[in-house]
């Protein structure tokens, strides 16, 4: 779908999202872009199952999820964390939609590791057509990471994994990470611009590590010709200014021998 822009707002930044943050979606509406945000919610999910007297436990950075994990993860994710994230965009003049990836039969899963990880889903089938409609309309679709297994069980889907998905699944032209972070940091300084090569060093290395795993792999995961980069950016701070995104770059092309 041209003009499309799939935007992943991570739990990790939405209650500290800044004003730049609303004035760059407006700024890219403005611009003719389509826009889709797929959220995650982990402080949320942790939140509830301490609430709850749950131990949580992540492994390569995804949720290991029991049932009960599981019963978390849709409170959160489709109750408290989507309702909020919609109200804040209508707050600020944004016209969104909130659903999960059960919707309309997005998304469907099957299990990424059963036996070591749970009730975690690993997307297989995207049906954007729900999206479509929404967007064809003027709606900004916000997706909770929830997908469907084939007999129809909840999954627990790494948002950054379900966002690729959704955008692979759109032919989106753009992917955007919005965390917590500035982008993919090696030694406290920013990294610009990175390849698929170098982030599997950096995850060999520790260099990247935890949430910043799936995330770079999701990033790799939908490089096309059709999506020639994707950017990781922080939502504390303007990420779209003059035209530009400021963050790290993914791209395929080895990046320059000066960085
Ligand atoms: N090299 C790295 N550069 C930057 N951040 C890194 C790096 N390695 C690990 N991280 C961690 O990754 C975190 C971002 O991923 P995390 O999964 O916590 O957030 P999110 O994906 O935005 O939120 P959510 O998972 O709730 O959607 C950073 O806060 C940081 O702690
Ligand atoms: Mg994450």
């Amino acid at each position: 779908m041209e003009n499309t822009f799939v935007l992943k707002c991570g739990g990790s930044i939405l209650n500290n999202l800044s004003e730049n943050f609303y004035q760059s979606i407006l700024h890219m509406r403005e611009q003719g872009w389509k826009i889709v945000i797929v959220h995650g919610g982990g402080p949320e999910i942790t939140d509830l199952l301490t609430r709850m007297n749950v131990e949580t436990e992540f492994s390569g950075g995804q949720r290991k999820t029991t049932p009960e994990v599981m019963e978390a993860c849709e409170m959160a994710l489709a109750g408290k964390v989507n309702k909020k994230l919609v109200r804040m965009l209508s707050e600020h003049g944004l016209p969104a939609v909130g659903l999960t990836g059960q919707d309309g039969g997005m998304l469907k899963a099957e299990f990424l590791n059963q036996e070591h990880l749970g009730l975690v889903g690993k997307v297989t089938q995207v049906e954007p057509e729900l999206l479509r409609v929404l967007l064809d309309k003027g709606f900004i679709p916000v997706v909770a990471p929830l997908a469907a297994a084939e007999n129809y069980q909840s999954l627990n889907v790494n948002a950054d994994l379900a966002a690729a998905a959704v955008a692979k699944g759109l032919s989106a032209n753009r992917l955007l990470f919005v965390t917590d972070v500035q982008g993919i940091l090696k030694e406290k300084e920013l990294v610009k611009e990175i390849s698929p090569e170098t982030i599997l060093e950096y995850i060999s290395a520790g260099i990247i590590s935890g949430g910043m795993i799936p995330k770079t792999e999701a990033a790799v995961s939908t490089l096309s010709d059709q999506l020639k980069e994707v950017m990781i950016v922080s939502g504390k701070s303007a990420f779209f200014t003059n035209g530009e995104f400021i963050g790290t770059k993914i791209g395929r092309q080895k990046e320059a021998l000066s960085q």
